[in-house]
């Protein structure tokens, strides 16, 4: 998918402007509070209706002003006629989304359509931050490439939430009984997402090890599951062994909402092991290898927003990193106070390259 035209309006400095970008790569340079990142938050909002900054959306909304809005045309699916997208953020954080003109309730509409990896600081949390960010991250690609992922996904957490409630203030004395059709439930969904998940890091792992090879030659990284609970065992009767103490605490501690994804080197944490710069290759490995895998089941480009490049990565990582970028063939937008390094790196190609200057949230086209 790629996004051919996009008008974004009151995105916290962005006043109102519209853009085209190029199917290839897009630079955005400007200076700092100059607007790069709001305008990477507008387009991450029209595939998501989500910030990755702030889980409070109004916060986007210039100030003073009343709502805030993203509208995409794009191009890339499996019709040839171009889809139109479109979020609008109200200051008081009610969102609406329409898709085609027609308004869209589950923002997860938006995200099948226009599959979007994001690289910035916070990506090293992949490694370092908490295991909820690996599930995050296997579960990017199995829901856009499972079909029935999320539904089970969802499933899961619903029951979750009523085995908690149970488990809180549900009667002792009728407690196994009032348990016994959500630990059903729970169980065939665990299994089912447990399956996919394992079926997808088959697939998954070999890809991470060959991306990292080239583009960090250092050997010796381990990419494993933990399933969140002893999967010798069928999921229901881990519940069952494990009810007295889930009682006790007041939550179900083992599932597939505990699993992880444990990445090392040499048998060592990866994080703690590679400086920050070999770090920010392997995340920039992990996010590429999805692209890939996306691309190769549902033929769909990501899209890839990159929050300033150059930090962490000396000239040699970056030129890599952009050789790899190119190699994936999505559309890619990278925010830089300075654009020299990058427009280098793709000068046999400048056709591909649209090249943009911020002032102010005001946008110029300058290649
Ligand atoms: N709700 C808002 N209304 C108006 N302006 C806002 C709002 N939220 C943030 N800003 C301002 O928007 C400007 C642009 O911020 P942004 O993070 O996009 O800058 P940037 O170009 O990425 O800078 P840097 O190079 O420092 O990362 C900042 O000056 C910020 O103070
Ligand atoms: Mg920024």
């Amino acid at each position: 998918m790629r996004i051919s035209k996009v008008t974004i309006s009151g995105v916290r400095n962005i006043g109102s402007s519209e853009l085209m970008p190029c199917p290839g790569l897009n630079v955005i340079t400007g200076d700092n509070g100059s607007g790069k990142t709001s305008f990477l938050e507008a387009l991450f909002i029209l595939g998501s209706a989500r910030s990755f900054r702030t889980s409070s959306l109004k916060s986007v909304v210039s100030t003073g002003e009343q709502n805030a809005w993203v509208f995409g045309e794009i191009e890339g699916g499996f019709c040839s006629a171009s889809q139109t997208q479109g979020v609008e953020v109200s200051s008081r954080g009610k969102v609406r989304a329409r898709q085609n003109s027609v308004s869209v309730a589950n923002s997860s509409v938006l995200a099948y359509t226009l599959p979007i990896q994001l690289i910035n600081s916070d990506t090293f949390l992949l490694l370092d931050g908490s295991p909820k960010f690996r599930r995050q991250y296997m579960d990017w690609a199995l829901f856009h490439v499972e079909q029935n992922y999320s539904e089970y996904w969802r499933r899961f957490n619903r029951g979750l939430k009523q085995r908690n409630r149970l488990l809180r203030y549900g009667k002792l004395a009728s407690l196994k009984q009032e348990l016994q059709p959500w630990d059903e439930e729970l169980s065939v969904c665990a299994m089912k997402i447990d399956r996919l998940r394992k079926t997808h890091l088959v697939e998954l792992t070999p890809l991470i090890e060959t991306k990292f090879e080239q583009m960090c030659p250092i050997p010796g990284l381990g990419v494993s599951y933990k399933p969140g609970w002893d999967d010798s065992i069928e999921y229901k009767e881990s519940l069952a062994l494990s009810l007295e103490r889930d009682r006790a605490v007041g939550y179900t501690k083992d599932g597939p909402h505990r699993s992880d994804l444990v990445i090392t080197l040499d048998g060592l944490p990866a994080v703690d092991r590679l400086s920050r710069g070999q770090s920010k290759m392997l995340v920039c490995a992990l996010k590429l290898v999805q692209g890939d895998m996306l691309s190769a089941s549902r033929g769909y480009k990501t899209i890839y927003l990159i929050d300033d490049l150059p930090s962490e990565l000396d000239a040699e990582n970056r030129r890599i990193f952009l050789s790899q970028l190119k190699l994936s063939q999505g559309q890619v937008f990278i925010t830089a106070v300075d654009d020299d390094f990058i427009v280098e790196a793709y000068t046999e190609e400048r056709e591909k390259i649209a090249v943009f200057h911020v002032e102010h949230g005001v946008f110029s086209r300058l290649v």
